[in-house]
């Protein structure tokens, strides 16, 4: 039997196939290196990285719900400097493309971060969360202006030759726009969705069950909502885009591959069943057997209304 051609492209980027990890919840990828084989992955994007280290918020930082979690970790990570150093080294002893998650509270630290990741062989892409607050625009986040949008994505792109992948926060009217505006600013790729800003409160203290109050939501609560923010996205840009929200089985995936996705991101799904990836491929494979389908091609964006 001829195994069909899981292969997609994300740019100039071969992936083996269209399963990638989604930032936060895979660590920097070693945590789950005795669990499954990380080469079979079609790519790893690790936790969102600062310039400076970030012990994030204080606890309580997550929250399970129905049918999904809140969390508000607060973006902790060990910085660009102690990635490198120290996480690096282990991550070059796999042929799976990285992808590095970066954030910023302004334009210059997007930019910084991503001359220094430019230099470095083994990362492939950046992928840039814009969902964080400037600071210097008085707090409102970079994902939610399609002007500020552009302008974090244009002076990453002016620093790096990488791929860039944009990834996207759902909290928006028209996300179509947004993902119109880093499509012009030079975006390889687009990402989305990141999590829905929600609350749970506990009602015996009346108090928050997060101590941030606020929290993003991720897990199947949110994958209907992420569905059909590719759809809308995929219809307007030309640029690959990767769905991420709420994926937990192969089924989910393949969903956001019939809608027009080119790959899919796994995340709160790691936290339930750690070789969540790997059944995910499998799956998809299994699932273009049974079809008779000899390539992943040969599924995404078949969605007829
Ligand atoms: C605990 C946790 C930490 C996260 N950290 C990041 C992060 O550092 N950077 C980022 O862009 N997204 C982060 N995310 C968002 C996920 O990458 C993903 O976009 C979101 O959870 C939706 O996918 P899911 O429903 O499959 O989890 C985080 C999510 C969770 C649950």
């Amino acid at each position: 039997m001829i195994r069909p051609d899981l292969t997609v492209d994300i740019g100039k980027i071969k992936l083996k196939n269209p399963v990638m990890t989604a930032s936060g919840t895979f660590g920097y990828a070693e945590e789950f290196n005795n669990i499954i084989d990380l080469n079979r992955l079609g790519g790893i994007i690790v936790k969102g990285l600062s310039l400076k280290p970030s012990y994030g918020n204080p606890p309580p930082r997550v929250v399970e719900t129905s049918c999904g979690m809140l969390n508000a970790i607060g973006l902790e990570n060990i910085g660009i400097e102690a990635f490198v150093k120290k996480k690096i080294p282990f991550l070059k002893t796999f042929d799976t493309p990285l992808f590095v998650n970066i954030y910023g509270k302004q334009i210059d630290e997007y930019a910084e971060l991503a001359s220094i990741i430019d230099s470095i062989e083994k990362i492939e892409g950046i992928e840039i969360n814009i969902s964080c607050p400037n600071v210097k625009a008085g707090g409102i986040a970079f994902g939610v202006d399609s002007k500020q949008a552009f302008n974090v994505v244009a002076s990453v792109r002016k620093e790096t030759s990488k791929i860039l992948i944009v990834k996207l926060s759902p909290n928006v009217t028209d996300i179509a726009e947004i993902a119109e505006a880093v499509e012009l600013a030079g975006a390889d790729s687009i990402s989305l969705i990141n999590t829905i800003t929600g609350m749970a409160i506990d009602i015996d203290s009346g108090r928050s069950r997060l101590a941030n109050i606020t929290g993003g939501l991720s897990g199947p609560a949110i994958k209907p909502v992420a569905l059909r923010m590719v759809w809308q996205v995929v219809q307007k840009v030309k640029v690959p885009v990767i769905g991420i929200g709420g994926i937990m089985t192969a089924e989910d995936a393949i969903e956001f591959l019939i809608a027009g996705a080119t790959a899919v991101q796994i995340g709160t799904a790691n936290f339930v069943n750690s070789a969540s990836t790997i059944e995910i491929i499998d799956g998809i494979e299994a699932f273009l057997i049974k079809k008779g389908f000899s390539s992943i091609k040969d599924i995404i964006g078949t969605f007829a209304c």
